[in-house]
């Protein structure tokens, strides 16, 4: 099954992406990474061979035009399956439209708790003790779409933003791959 995967930063979920499609018998295959910014996440995929863009907000006159741009990159891969793997922008109503229900975003933290662009920070600042990650599905809203699969992780006395979110990313990166590999073997 093709997928394509959306980036704004390191990469370390694409990189895990791209290891598990090297494996025999991986039912997905990335056909494209797109990334909002020149993020550094994309040597992953150009030391992989894989075709790449980069759709900025800043070059399009409006929203709605960056949103058909990105629609248009994305499209003309033919993916399947869209994959959000620390992409920090809304998808806008073309790339809805298109992949609806076929487009999952991985977010770092126990939602419906803390959703947004700072899940770790505010778990930290609220006080939980156990946090963790979600992956769901992409609808209109801000990480408001059906959950299909989440992982705890406990937070430590000292943990900074940073400390927390290293070891939140190495719980996401498997449970990521897993469920992209499931629903691209159902597609
Ligand atoms: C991930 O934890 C993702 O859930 C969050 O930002 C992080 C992106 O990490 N939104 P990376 O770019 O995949 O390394």
């Amino acid at each position: 099954t093709p997928i394509a995967v959306l980036i704004s930063g390191t990469g370390s979920n694409l990189a895990a992406l791209l290891r598990a499609a090297e494996e025999p018998g991986c039912p997905y295959d990335v056909v494209g990474v797109i990334a909002d910014r020149p993020a550094p996440g994309l040597e992953h995929a150009r030391a992989a061979g894989i075709p790449t863009d980069v759709v900025r907000l800043a070059d399009h006159p409006d929203r709605p035009a960056w949103d058909r741009a990105l629609a248009e990159v994305v499209t003309r891969w033919n993916p399947e399956l869209l994959v959000l793997a620390g992409f920090m922008k809304l998808l806008g109503p073309p790339l809805l439209e298109a992949f609806g229900g076929r487009i999952l975003n991985t977010h770092p933290a126990l939602l419906p708790s803390f959703p947004g662009a700072h899940g770790v920070r505010d778990a930290l600042a609220h006080g939980v003790k156990i946090t963790g990650v979600s992956v769901i599905e992409v609808d209109a809203g801000v990480d408001t779409g059906r959950i299909l699969a989440q992982a705890a992780v406990e937070v430590l006395e000292d943990d900074t933003e940073a400390t927390l979110h290293e070891r939140i990313k190495a719980v996401e990166q498997p449970l990521l791959v897993n469920v992209v590999q499931r629903l691209a073997a159902a597609l």
